[in-house]
């Protein structure tokens, strides 16, 4: 089955063409890296498959939804429901903890039906912090986190640590599809090794799919399918 299409994708910005007749097919499961120089619209790729940005021309088709007709609120459903991002620069919040992190990206997947707000008020214990807290946990163990990082700020980690939080975050919605972009282009080989085995493991052991736009040999190399983004069109490597 097809989770990700773009057929004749196109995109301008002003009267520059960064995408043109673009096509793309990403089955379930499957790993693909997109390369490509800077500015090539590797992000802007990424972006679009995301419904964070909009093509002037073309269809998407996302786990069997057409996303292109979707309304800015649904697009946001869309997002919690199938999609994960993972950025270069981590964004973590600097005033969480690793802990903190992950669980204010948990309620806010959970938001719409939080059906445990009166029982909160009631005892003063949620039910639901009580079953998030094991969420955390078990999303932290996915990148090899134990309780020594718990209780750390995103300013006491590593570049590769972050990552780490970064993705266990972007997992948090189980979302079927990852979309990262050159995730590990602000480390060090040793930390992009980590981080590389670590998508690997997601994609082998949780069955993601995954789109990585990156310039990292080591996460090329793991990919099922290759592509250099050129002249606003995919080429298979
Ligand atoms: N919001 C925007 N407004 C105007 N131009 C934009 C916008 N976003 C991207 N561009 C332009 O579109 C082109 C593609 O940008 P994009 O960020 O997708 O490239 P990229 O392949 O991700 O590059 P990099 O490797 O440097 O991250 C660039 O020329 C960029 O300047
Ligand atoms: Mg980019």
């Amino acid at each position: 089955m097809i989770a990700i299409e773009l057929e004749k994708v196109s995109k301008k910005y002003g009267s520059w063409k960064v995408l043109e007749s673009l096509d793309l097919q990403v089955k379930h499961g499957e790993f693909v890296a997109i390369i490509g120089p800077s500015g090539a619209g590797k992000t802007t790729l990424l972006n679009l498959i995301a419904g964070i940005d909009r093509p002037d021309e073309g269809r998407i088709t996302v786990m069997g939804k057409n996303i292109i007709k979707m309304s800015e609120s649904e697009l946001a459903k869309f997002r919690r429901n199938y999609i994960g991002f993972v950025f270069q620069f981590f964004y973590l919040i600097p005033e969480l903890t690793v802990v903190e992190n992950i669980e204010i990206a948990l309620d806010l997947v959970r938001k719409p039906e939080n059906k445990n707000a009166v029982y909160e008020r009631w005892t003063g214990v949620s039910r639901i912090k009580v079953k998030t807290y094991k969420e955390v946990l078990d999303l932290l163990a996915m990148v090899g986190f134990d309780s020594k990082y718990y209780n750390k700020f995103p300013d006491q980690l590593s570049g590769g640590e972050r990552q780490r939080v970064a993705i266990a975050r972007a997992l948090a919605n189980n979302p079927p599809i990852i979309l990262a972009d050159e995730p590990t282009g602000n480390l060090d080989a040793e930390n992009a090794k980590i981080i590389s085995e670590i998508f690997e493991r997601i994609n082998r052991d949780f069955n993601k799919t995954l789109v990585i736009a990156t310039h990292d040999k080591q996460l090329i190399k793991l990919a099922d399918k290759k592509y250099e983004l050129k002249n606003g069109r995919l080429y298979e490597l």
